[in-house]
């Protein structure tokens, strides 16, 4: 098991260019299931999670080809193609490690008419139901018992006595808005379902955005995504396409704080400024300074993140796009650890997604957490000290602390980060940063001398 080493201290200076949205990218390999034609993908980042997507869907009968293996760092593109629906169980060996598995349920009882996915559990940040995913599906007609852990779902037998969903009025609201793989995964159903559907409280996620692109790309007819009211008409077949994976506006905005947080100034390419307003919103009220060049594609600019004095506190909800996402809330938390005054951090969509707390007060931050709220009192530096990385973005967070933290910081479980960072220590040691990955046992054997 890996462990990263941090020297603390140093400025994040330089630029890196932002990846394909892991979070695009699941979804949209996902949609390869409702179609018999390649369905090529570019700008695929190297993730755990692409892997284990990608071993799904082979599972699943569908053939993904890398036509170029350039080189480890090189964005990857995926040509994949359906030969064999035949099978449709989605295992719970795959699904539990990467539990957004559940993008598969959608495709394939659209295309297949079953669909059989392990129920995925709970994970570090809390509870991740999937009733929103059930109901909505319901809702188009499918029939779904839940059996062994497995949610096992059918398509209604039509008058031509092939199983095919109805479209409907489908509502996605829950304790928390909206549900951005419910969403997708009920997008997706409908595209091939009979007639049309409407989705009331749709997920905004420009994730969502991207895989209405890609659907509408191989035929599908689908009108206001991005918006709360989705309405897709039905289509019989899809047919193959070419998409390039949206830029990944998470890891863009961990990179910005890196700089932040740091005092440093970091370039950042292929930003999707367009997805970020409130995370620039709140980086300004740090006192963060963006310059941004946005050329035609606004979702593919240009900013640069430079730290301009003192660190302000500040108040950070987590909310629905287009508030503020749920998934910078770690790294916003490290960066508000060096505030000069209080900051409050309210956690909306995950009220539990708070494990970095610890770590970071192991660190020397000030943090009183009262439920889905934490009040932070800025300190004047944090020390490195070994922790241990409980989920992918506290992971990001504690990476953060350490690169400003004084001293050395251990951090141990990294496969947390390795499922949604592309190599990160390579890219932080190009801006500057002194980090290494090593062999957690040489550190623990290396502590007990
Ligand atoms: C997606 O997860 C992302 N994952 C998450 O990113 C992200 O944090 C989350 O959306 C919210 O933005 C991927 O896209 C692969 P939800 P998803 O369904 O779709 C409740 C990361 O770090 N809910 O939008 O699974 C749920 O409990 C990951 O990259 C229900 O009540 O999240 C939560 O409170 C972590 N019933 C809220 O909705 C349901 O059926 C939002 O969850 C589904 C969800």
């Amino acid at each position: 098991m890996d462990a990263f080493v941090i020297e603390g201290g140093r400025p994040m200076n330089g630029r890196v260019v932002v990846n394909g949205s892991k979070n695009a990218a699941l979804p949209l390999m996902a949609a390869a299931l409702m179609t018999e034609e390649p369905v090529t993908l570019t700008d695929i980042p190297r993730l755990a999670d692409i892997a284990n997507m990608r071993r799904l869907l082979e599972e699943l009968g569908c053939e993904c080809a890398e036509p170029e293996h350039a080189d480890d760092d090189a964005p990857m593109a995926l040509t994949m193609r359906t030969t064999d629906d035949s099978g449709s169980h989605a295992r719970y060996e795959i699904v539990k490690t990467m539990r957004a598995g559940i993008c598969v349920l959608g495709p394939l009882l659209a295309r297949r008419g079953e669909g059989r996915v392990s129920l995925p559990g709970g994970c570090a940040i809390g509870q991740r139901p999937v009733d929103l995913h059930l109901r909505g599906l319901a809702a188009l007609g499918a029939e779904i018992t839940l059996t062994a852990g497995d949610i096992v779902a059918q398509a209604p037998v039509g008058p031509d006595g092939a199983r095919r969903l109805r479209g409907a009025t489908v509502f996605l609201g829950g304790p928390n808005g909206s549900t951005v793989l419910g969403t997708a995964n009920v997008m997706s159903a409908a595209c091939l379902a009979e007639g049309r559907t409407v989705i009331e409280c749709a997920a905004c996620e420009p994730e969502v955005v991207d895989l209405a692109k890609l659907l509408n790309a191989m035929g599908a007819r689908i009108e206001g995504a991005g918006t709360p009211r989705v309405t897709i008409d039905g289509v019989r077949t899809l047919h193959g396409a070419t998409h390039r994976v949206m830029p990944d506006r998470i890891e863009a905005g961990t990179y910005m704080v890196a700089a932040a947080i740091t005092g440093g100034s970091v370039t950042i390419e292929n930003c999707p400024l367009d997805a970020m307003m409130a995370v620039t919103d709140r980086l300004r009220e740090i006192g963060v300074r963006l310059d941004t060049r946005t050329g035609e594609d606004p979702m593919r600019a240009v900013c640069r993140a430079s730290a301009e004095g003192p660190i302000a506190p500040a108040h950070v909800t987590t909310q629905p796009h287009p508030g503020f996402p749920t998934d910078l809330q770690a790294q916003f938390m490290a960066l508000l650890s060096l505030a000069e005054g209080n900051s409050v951090v309210t956690e909306k969509i995950f009220p539990e997604r708070f494990l970095h707390v610890a770590e970071l007060t192991r660190m020397g931050a000030h943090i009183f957490r009262q439920g889905p709220t934490a009040v932070i009192s800025g300190v004047r530096r944090l020390v490195g000290a070994p922790v241990m990385a409980s989920d992918l973005r506290a992971s990001a967070c504690l990476v953060l602390a350490a690169l400003a933290a004084e001293g050395t910081t251990n951090i141990h479980r990294v496969y947390h980060l390795d499922r949604g960072y592309q190599r990160m220590e390579t890219r932080l040691r190009a801006l500057g940063a002194s980090i290494e990955r090593v062999d957690a046992n040489e550190l623990d054997a290396a502590a007990l001398t």
